[in-house]
């Protein structure tokens, strides 16, 4: 056995700036229950006051990136087994979708299809955004992929005032299926 059939699976979660992200943390005890371990990749704007950083690095015993490493530093996390994006935004996606890696999040996304591992992304998205004809064509090409995707979420407050729970494990149901 080599000593990468020995590691436990590594998933990476890929966090981008929606308000719905300060409960990430969610995710990452729900995924480290089902025996991943858990490297979070966050995009620039996720970075800034979307999450409590401090505490996902606690949590996951790793520190978060966003930048790109420089030449000649080694990679900071192992290879991904399977990749999470979640809250994926409207942005990302449609960069996601047109192959623009302009930051390591996206960069992350674009590489995770040819490397051939499972990636399912968990969109929150207003409605009004949702409507634009190049979001459509940008899921429409995801999917095609393989990218799984959750239920569209929102994030609009429903009339009792209340937000609808975002079901963090969809994600990891995604990867199970
Ligand atoms: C408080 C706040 C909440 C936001 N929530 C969302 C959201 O739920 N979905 C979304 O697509 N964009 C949301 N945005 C806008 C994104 O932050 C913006 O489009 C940004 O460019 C996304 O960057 P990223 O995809 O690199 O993370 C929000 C912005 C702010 C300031």
């Amino acid at each position: 056995m080599t000593e990468q059939d020995e590691r436990a699976p590594f998933l990476y979660v890929v966090v981008c700036a929606a308000g719905i992200a300060t409960d990430v943390g969610k995710l990452i005890t729900a995924a480290q229950e089902r025996q991943w371990h858990v490297g979070v990749i966050a995009t620039p704007l996720a970075m800034n006051g979307f999450f409590d950083t401090a505490a996902v690095e606690t949590q996951t015993g790793r520190p978060i990136r966003s930048a790109w490493r420089r030449p000649g530093d080694s990679r900071p996390f192992p290879e991904p087994d399977a990749v999470v994006v979640a809250p994926a935004t409207f942005n990302t996606i449609n960069k996601w979708a047109a192959g623009i890696a302009d930051t390591l999040a996206l960069g992350t996304l674009c590489e995770a299809y040819g490397l051939g591992v499972p990636i399912a992304a968990l969109p929150c998205v207003a409605d009004a955004l949702a409507a634009h004809p190049a979001y459509q064509d940008s899921l429409i090409r995801l999917r095609g992929m393989g990218v799984r995707f959750g239920e569209p979420y929102s994030g609009e407050v429903r009339e009792d005032g209340r937000r609808p729970e975002f079901g963090w494990e969809r994600a990891l149901d995604l990867l199970d299926r």
